[in-house]
């Protein structure tokens, strides 16, 4: 048996059995590695003429895939086996992207190489940042990094027809590294700063702080512990098996479409305040309460409102029905970077303050509502000097590894079929057109 595919474990263990009137249908049930079962409906409809309904995709199951494994009952997450605790302590974002791209951690000769790539990528061509002048400086950074990301597949345009590109590993070095830079340019586009090239001596995240922060005028030095916090945040970020932007990647990336094409397409998903876009919702929560005033006791009572429309930012999860183990992770890493760089957060005073009181409160606890990963994330990039709409910008930075390793698992997997969901039609019946 493949441990890492777990395909042994895939095949053919027992069979369900659907009586729909009269007639029985047999349904073959599969297991993964970590023993979640699935029952195969994908003939139901051929030979029952019965289709599944399932809103939200919340009980099925889009693929078998061996990137990421999550039990959000008893809040584990692991990539490709390894415990998110482990490669949160140990690992770096550069070997972690290596360890979900191509299945196993690098041998150090591997890690140089991919390093060697990922700094040989590291510019964008001149005519994209003529681009940016055509942008409003009020766009919203996760429109220009869609938009750009996008742009890149006209300048690289071999990775049109996935089927006959050879290179994927170029067109992957090249996003992994670029798209960084972009988000860099987005940012001082924003301010209206200089746009400041990449420096290729620097570290991944190193050099990704020396492009927002530094300017012509002035030294910069990156902090060895910033740097490390950037490191974990997008470690915790990069991946999360098959969440909205990452099926988003799948369902687009099934007709075909280039690899650029598909980011572009999850960035946009990853964009939304349901998904990725919380952590900038969570921190204008937390300013808003700031600001007005607000007794935390009595915000909670109008995100318990259903009237009120709601919610409380950073809580909750589709998968995790206890802690999140990313907030964890996030919430120590907050203390010790806020300390290191003498931070004092009125906000994060406030965070906690949320937290032990939904944590304390049966609506929460009945419905299983734990903080997730942004709930404390917002506070660590606003402690590095990163601004609030430029959050949802780093969540896409980090989970790029992980999009990528899904959409090139889809293109080796023997099921690969174009990603075509089913309806039930509830419109009106047939009707003459009023002549
Ligand atoms: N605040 C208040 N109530 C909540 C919250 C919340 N944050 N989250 C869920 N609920 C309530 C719902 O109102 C619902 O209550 P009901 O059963 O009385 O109707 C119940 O809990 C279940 O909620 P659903 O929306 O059905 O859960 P779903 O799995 O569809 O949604 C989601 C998950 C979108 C994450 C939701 O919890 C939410 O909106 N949270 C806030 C936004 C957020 O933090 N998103 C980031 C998620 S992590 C990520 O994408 C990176």
């Amino acid at each position: 048996m493949d441990p890492k595919t777990g395909t042994e474990n895939q095949t053919k263990q027992d069979k369900a059995i659907l009586q729909l009137g009269d007639k029985q249908f047999e349904l073959p049930v599969f297991a993964g590695t970590e023993g979640e079962r699935a029952i195969d409906i994908r003939h139901l409809r051929k030979e029952s003429g019965y289709i599944t309904l399932d809103p939200g995709y919340v009980n099925t199951g889009m693929t078998r895939s061996s990137v990421c494994f999550i039990d959000g009952e008893e809040g584990i997450l692991r990539y490709r086996g390894y415990p998110i605790e482990e490669l949160a302590e140990n690992s770096n974002f550069v070997e972690t992207s290596f360890l979900l791209i191509h299945g196993d951690l690098p041998d150090p000769e591997q890690y140089e190489k991919f390093r060697q790539e990922l700094r040989q990528h590291s510019m964008i061509h001149e005519d994209m940042r003529h681009f940016y002048d055509g942008f409003p400086s009020s766009a919203h950074p996760m429109a220009i990094l869609s938009a750009m990301v996008l742009g890149l597949s006209t300048f690289y345009t071999e990775s049109d027809n996935p089927e006959h590109d050879d290179d994927t590993n170029l067109t992957v070095c090249r996003l992994l590294s670029k798209v960084r830079t972009i988000a860099a340019f987005s940012f001082k586009k924003s301010i209206g700063q200089p746009f400041i090239y990449p420096d290729n001596s620097l570290s991944y995240c190193g050099n990704f702080l020396h492009m927002m922060f530094r300017v012509p005028a002035e030294p910069y030095h990156v902090d060895p512990e910033v740097e490390r916090a950037l490191n974990l945040l997008l470690i915790l970020h990069a991946d999360h098996e098959q969440n909205c932007s990452t099926a988003t990647v799948r369902m687009v990336g099934s007709a075909q479409t280039n690899l650029y094409a598909c980011i572009s397409a999850g960035i946009t998903a990853l964009w939304g305040s349901r998904h990725g876009g919380a952590n900038q919702a969570v921190l204008e929560q937390l300013n808003m309460i700031h600001n007005s005033g607000q007794e935390v006791d009595r915000f909670v009572e109008t995100v318990k409102d259903k009237n009120s429309n709601a919610r409380l930012m950073g809580f909750g999860h589709r998968v995790y029905k206890n802690y999140d183990p990313r907030a964890k992770i996030i919430k120590e890493a907050c203390d010790r970077l806020l300390d290191h760089l003498g931070v004092q957060d009125p906000l994060l005073e406030i965070a906690r303050r949320l937290e032990e009181t939904a944590l304390s409160d049966s609506y929460f606890i009945d419905r299983n509502l734990y903080p997730n990963v942004d709930f404390y994330s917002g506070i660590m990039y606003r402690a590095i000097g990163i601004p609030t709409d430029m959050f949802t910008v780093m969540f896409a930075l980090g989970r790029l590894p992980g999009w990528i390793a899904h959409w090139l698992e889809m293109r080796s997997d023997p099921d690969d079929r174009i990603h075509r969901p089913r309806q039930i039609y509830t419109g009106p019946q047939k009707r003459s057109y009023p002549v």
